[in-house]
C-alpha cells in the first residue's frame, strides 16, 4: 500500500467483557495479583474511530444511558494512552483526531477503557498500515492494562499471569446475559485490597477453573450458572451491600445466577434464553434500576468496522 491509498480514517469495534471465573491469588511483589480466569466478550461496544489530522482533536459520544461526565478526556483515558504509546513505538509523525462512541456501561467491572484501548492500537494499526504482528499488539496491551489483551483476542478466553497471558478457548454455546451497571463506581485497587484482607491466606497460584470449563463445552446454561465464580464477589459485596440484594432480586426474577462482573459494581445475571433475559430485565427494571441491559457472548474481539 502507497501513502496515496491509505485510509484517512478507521473505525474499530471493541466489546465488553465479563469473567465467568475470576481467582485471585495472594498479592505479588509487583503489587498485581496473579489470575486464573475465564474472558468473554459480549455484545456491548464501543467504535473508535482514528483520522489523520492536523491537531491532535478528542471527541466523544455516548449511548443514553451513559454519562459523558463520567468519561476522562484528558490523558487519563486508556485509549489516549494507548494512542500516545503506539505511536511513540512506530515512530510515525503527524497527528490523529480520536473519536470514541461508547456502548459500554462506564461505572466499571465491564472493561470498557480495556476496549477503548484496545480499539486505538488497532485503528492506528490499520491507518498506517503497519501490519504490526499480533504479539506486538498484544505486548503493547499489555502494557496498557490487565484487560487489554483479552479485549483485542475476544470470544471466550483463558487468562493467566496478571490476566494478560490469553489463551482463547473453544466456545459454541450462546449466553445471554443481563447487565446492570451502578451509577456509583468502585475503585479496582480497593475491592483487590480488601480481597487481600478478607483471604490472607490466599494461595500463590489461583486454581485450574476445571469445573467451569467442563460446563462451558456443554453449552447448557444450567450448568454453566452453577461453576460461575468470582473471588472479588465477596469483597466487592462486602464494600457495596447493595450488591448482594441487586443479585438475589435478580435471580428472584428468574436468572440462573447472578454475580459481580470485574470487581464490580456491574452486575451481570445468566439467563436460559432470550426471553429469560426479557423477564429478568422487566423485573429488574420494575425493581427502580435504570440501566439494564441485554448482550449475548462470545463476539469477537476489537475489529474494523470500515475502511473508507
Ligand atoms: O492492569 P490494570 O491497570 O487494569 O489494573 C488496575 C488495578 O487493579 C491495578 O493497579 C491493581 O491495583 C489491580 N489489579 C491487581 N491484580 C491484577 C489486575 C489488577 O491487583 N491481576
Amino acid at each position: 500500500m502507497t501513502a496515496l491509498d491509505l485510509p484517512r480514517s478507521v473505525s474499530v469495534r471493541a466489546a465488553a467483557k465479563i469473567n465467568l471465573h475470576l481467582g485471585v491469588g495472594a498479592v505479588r511483589d509487583d503489587g498485581f495479583h496473579p489470575l486464573e480466569t475465564v474472558y468473554q466478550a459480549i455484545s456491548l461496544y464501543d467504535d473508535v474511530t482514528l483520522a489523520s489530522s492536523v491537531v491532535r482533536a478528542r471527541g466523544l459520544e455516548c449511548a443514553d444511558y451513559i454519562d459523558a461526565g463520567d468519561v476522562p478526556l484528558g490523558d487519563d483515558n486508556i485509549a489516549f494512552r494507548a494512542l500516545d504509546l503506539v505511536r511513540a513505538r512506530t515512530g510515525r509523525p503527524g497527528h490523529e483526531s480520536v473519536n470514541i462512541l461508547k456502548s459500554i456501561p462506564v461505572a466499571g467491572g465491564m472493561a470498557g477503557g480495556s476496549a477503548d484501548a484496545a480499539a486505538t492500537l488497532l485503528a492506528y494499526d490499520r491507518l498506517h498500515a503497519l501490519d504490526l504482528p499480533d504479539a506486538v499488539l498484544l505486548q503493547l496491551a499489555a502494557e496498557l492494562g490487565s484487560d487489554v489483551p483479552f479485549s483485542l483476542v475476544g470470544g471466550t478466553a483463558r487468562g493467566r499471569g496478571r490476566g494478560e497471558v490469553v489463551q482463547p478457548l473453544d466456545d459454541r454455546g450462546t449466553w445471554w446475559w443481563v447487565a446492570v451497571a451502578s451509577d456509583v463506581g468502585l475503585s479496582t485497587p480497593e475491592v483487590y485490597r480488601h480481597h487481600d484482607r478478607l483471604f490472607p491466606d490466599a494461595p500463590t497460584e489461583p486454581a485450574e477453573p476445571a469445573d467451569l470449563l467442563a460446563a462451558l463445552a456443554t453449552g447448557e446454561p444450567l450448568r454453566l450458572a452453577r461453576t460461575l465464580h468470582k473471588d472479588l464477589q465477596a469483597p466487592a459485596v462486602d464494600l457495596r451491600p447493595e450488591l448482594g440484594t441487586l443479585i438475589d432480586r435478580g435471580e428472584g426474577e428468574g436468572a440462573l445466577r447472578g454475580i459481580v462482573s470485574g470487581s464490580g459494581p456491574t452486575c451481570i445475571f445468566l439467563c436460559d434464553s432470550l426471553d429469560g433475559a426479557h423477564a429478568v430485565v422487566a423485573g429488574l427494571q420494575g425493581a427502580g434500576h435504570d440501566v439494564v441491559l441485554i448482550a449475548n457472548g462470545p463476539v469477537a474481539g476489537a475489529h474494523l468496522l470500515e475502511h473508507p
